[in-house]
């Protein structure tokens, strides 16, 4: 077959609604946009332990704590699956790693802003999982078949992350007027960045129609986006939380609540690596990865070791 008619082929497949597996045909430009957008994923799970991690050793009971302290360990198992997804492409996880420790790839914009208070846990789990779930359900029909199987199993970790965020947020906007404020003032800081998660507008997206051409995505940016204030409106609003957006209103005929503008100059300042934490963020990961060093080598070691001793028959 041509080339001309293996892409044939292969749109076809995809407008049948079939998986792409490893081992099938598929243009490299396919190929590229994977590893793009799965390396990118796992990558903001990975830095996104950071800004939660903060938190573990200040949790207000012992019960917060293990429940942290069990979403953080989540976040990097999500990071774990995803390079293993990656690695389906064909590209070395390492390399992948040396992307990111280097500031060559991106990873998710709203793990750049500081968590200050212990709210900013609650709202984290309730806005940033909420938002992650909604993008991970609509990936979870991905064209590609490891990605799409490995959102199936993250979606259902990230709608524990959701549960208990909300809780945290619903038991201090119900408590004390301390906690009620606290609670508020963190909505306040992380409400726009949530929404920055799902990328730029349609029309300012480079990859999109690609992507949803080869159903990668099956979604745009702006419908999830969409999707994501009208499930979480409503769940401000029962804890008598406000958003922070004066031009917030509920359309009947829509029945969407339509929303603001969002910062497009804050967006791309903080994807160009100009953001409140990204330094930090850099930094915690360079050293992390320097000091893993030692784990690497032993790892490396051993399987050397295990691979070069003579197999006895059983
Ligand atoms: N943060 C950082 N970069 C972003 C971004 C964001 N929120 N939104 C868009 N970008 C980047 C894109 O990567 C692209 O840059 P690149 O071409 O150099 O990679 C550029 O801005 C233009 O954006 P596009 O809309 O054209 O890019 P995509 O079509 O890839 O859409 C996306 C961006 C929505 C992030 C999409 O890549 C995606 O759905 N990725 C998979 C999901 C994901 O990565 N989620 C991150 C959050 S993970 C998380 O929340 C963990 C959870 O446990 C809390």
């Amino acid at each position: 077959m041509t080339d001309t008619e293996k892409l044939e082929k292969f749109q076809q497949r995809i407008d049948n609604g079939e998986k792409i597996e490893p081992k099938d045909w598929m243009p490299e430009r396919f190929r590229r946009q994977l590893i793009r957008m799965i390396s990118q994923h796992a990558h903001s799970e990975i830095v996104g332990m950071l800004p939660e991690g903060n938190w573990i050793t200040r949790a207000p009971s012992l019960k917060r704590k293990l429940t942290l302290l069990a979403k953080v360990q989540d976040e990097a198992g999500h990071g774990l699956y995803l390079y293993c997804a990656a690695e389906t492409l064909g590209i070395d996880r390492r390399e992948l790693v040396e992307q990111l420790l280097s500031g060559k790839a991106k990873y998710s914009s709203i793990f750049n802003y500081p968590t200050l208070t212990w709210a900013d846990i609650g709202v984290i789990g309730w806005l940033v999982d909420g938002a992650a779930i909604v993008n991970q359900t609509m990936l979870a029909k991905s064209s590609y078949g490891p990605y799409a199987r490995a959102m199936i199993r993250i979606c259902k970790e990230e709608n524990f992350h959701k549960r208990q965020g909300y809780e945290i947020v619903a038991t201090m906007a119900n408590g004390t007027l301390e906690q009620r404020r606290m609670m508020q003032d963190a909505v306040d800081r992380w409400w726009w960045p949530s929404l920055m998660m799902f990328g730029p507008h349609d029309s300012e997206s480079p990859n999109s129609a690609e992507l949803i051409k080869w159903k990668v995505k099956t979604k745009t940016n702006d419908e999830l986006r969409q999707r994501f204030v009208n499930l979480t409106v409503p769940q401000a609003l029962a804890v008598n939380l406000s958003i922070p957006d004066p031009d917030l209103k509920y359309n009947e005929e829509t029945q969407n609540w339509e929303f603001g503008e969002i910062d497009w100059d804050e967006f791309y300042a903080v994807i160009k690596g100009n953001g409140p934490m990204n330094r930090e963020r850099m930094r915690a990961r360079n050293r992390a990865d320097a000091e893993g060093e030692w784990v690497r080598k032993a790892a490396e070691a051993y399987a050397a070791k295990r691979a070069a001793k003579p197999r006895v028959a059983s």
